[in-house]
């Protein structure tokens, strides 16, 4: 049988956007800006995704191009020995991630009907608090939400790569575009939004500390679908003609825009509805509703806001469930159905106890919930893991090899590929080292 592959360089482009904007883009990124202090914290991220981002999008998807396979299978066919070991961690780190994104994301649904019900209307802060404290510890809703929006995931994947992934991307995507555009211009035109403006563009560099290195290069790296061979599999369905360096840029442009896009449109109207910036994690659930309570046209505005929400978490969702159904159908020979209802489920079972260790089931191991530990073991130890053998393996590994794989051969005019050796070989792996030894102290 033939390996699918994506119908169009659009297709591609809207598919591969789909799995890097997503939760991380619209609700991590506005909270964590707020949280590390505005502008400077904008201008490191900034640093970082044109020195090691684009690098490593490069290199995920010129293994996955070259080989054609899942992670576990890439890193067989080019590696041998050890090397499989680094895909095999990332198809566990999928499941890992899936498993809680499916539960954040199934918020984002049960929001869309509570903005549609008027239940956070006239809210204050206090009593959205509460309400969102409520839901997301309440041991049934939450868990089905996270079903349905497993089930979507699903339902896309196991329609494949042009049917499924492609033709959801190329609809979503667009959509997606189109909302925040919306709700950028009714942020910044509300009466006191300029403060926002100022906090997210004008760098206060007494803010920064070691801290904000490190999550502006955590978040680059989670935006963008790194370390878990997301990317690898997204490249195997890649034709070998598309000019695959101007196809990653523009996905990382596209990803870092809608990012700036996300922090315009909540942290000004954050600011116009004297709020502040820093709540944390409960920014969009507690914080944007009180701003929608407020503002004209709120209701509309924030029905809007959390499908947006839905729908870059699901293009995002998708990639993570690719990953892992890739490797059953290329590794265990199992048709794609049934693979994809197989991880589906696991996924799902996975979830519940995220989801009620949010609740009912508070134990704490070494001061961490459930959850948390499966975020913390996921985003901050084995993306960079993987993201730094990535980068090891095609810097030294593959060296020229990989110059020869993205230029096509030699006939594509890509510029400073010297220096995209340079960075896969020493400035990434050791920028990730760093990321590592900070986040474990
Ligand atoms: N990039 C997505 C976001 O910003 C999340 C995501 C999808 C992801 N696939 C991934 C993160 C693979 C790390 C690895 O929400």
């Amino acid at each position: 049988m033939t390996r699918e592959s994506w119908g169009t360089r659009f297709g591609f482009i809207m598919a591969t956007a789909g799995s890097a904007v997503g939760l991380g883009n619209i609700w991590r990124f506005p909270y964590t800006t707020g949280e590390e202090g505005g502008g400077a914290f904008l201008l490191i991220y900034l640093l970082f995704i044109m020195v090691f981002g684009l690098a490593v999008v490069m290199a995920e998807l010129v293994v996955g191009r070259m080989t054609q396979r899942n992670p576990v299978g890439a890193f067989k066919r080019l590696g041998g020995g050890q090397w499989p070991l680094v895909g095999m961690m990332g198809v566990v780190a999928g499941f890992v991630i899936l498993s809680f994104y499916i539960v954040v994301a199934g918020w984002t649904l049960a929001y869309v009907f509570l903005m549609a019900h008027g239940s956070l209307a006239d809210a204050s802060p206090a009593n959205l608090e509460q309400v969102f404290g409520e839901f997301i510890s309440n041991p049934i809703e939450p868990v089905l939400y996270a079903g349905i929006f497993m089930g979507l995931c699903a339902l896309v994947v196991a329609h494949g790569i042009g049917s499924g992934i492609e033709r959801a991307s190329k609809i979503f995507m667009p959509i997606l575009f189109l909302i925040l555009i919306v709700l950028v211009v009714r942020s910044i035109t509300l009466p006191g939004a300029e403060e926002g403006i100022r906090f997210f563009l004008i760098p206060d560099w007494d803010k920064v500390s070691t801290n904000t290195f490190t999550a502006a290069i955590g978040q680059a790296f989670f935006s963008l679908s790194l370390g878990m061979g997301a990317l690898i599999t997204y490249g195997s369905y890649m034709p070998k003609d598309h000019n695959l360096p101007a196809d990653a840029s523009m996905v990382v442009v596209l990803d870092t825009s809608v990012a700036i896009l996300a922090g315009f449109a909540i942290l000004p109207a954050v600011f116009a509805a004297g709020l502040s910036p820093g709540a944390g994690p409960g920014l969009t659930f507690i914080t944007l509703p009180a701003v929608f309570a407020a503002i004209p046209g709120g209701q509309f505005f924030g029905i809007l806001f959390f499908i947006l929400l839905a729908i870059a978490a699901l293009t995002s969702a998708v990639s993570l469930l690719e990953v892992v159904v890739a490797y059953f159908v290329d590794e265990h020979k199992m048709s794609r159905r049934k693979a994809t209802i197989m991880v589906s489920l696991i996924c799902f079972g996975l979830g519940i106890p995220s989801s009620l260790s949010l609740g009912v089931w508070d134990a704490k191991f070494m001061d961490k919930g459930f959850m948390d530990w499966m975020e913390y073991l996921s985003v901050n130890l084995m993306l960079p893991v993987g993201a730094l053998f990535t980068a090891l393996f095609v810097g030294w590994r593959l060296g020229p090899k990989a110059i020869k794989a993205i230029t096509n051969e030699g006939t594509l005019p890509v510029p400073a590929t010297g220096l995209w050796l340079f960075i896969l070989r020493y400035l990434a792996p050791l920028g990730i080292l760093w990321i590592l030894i900070s986040s474990l102290n």
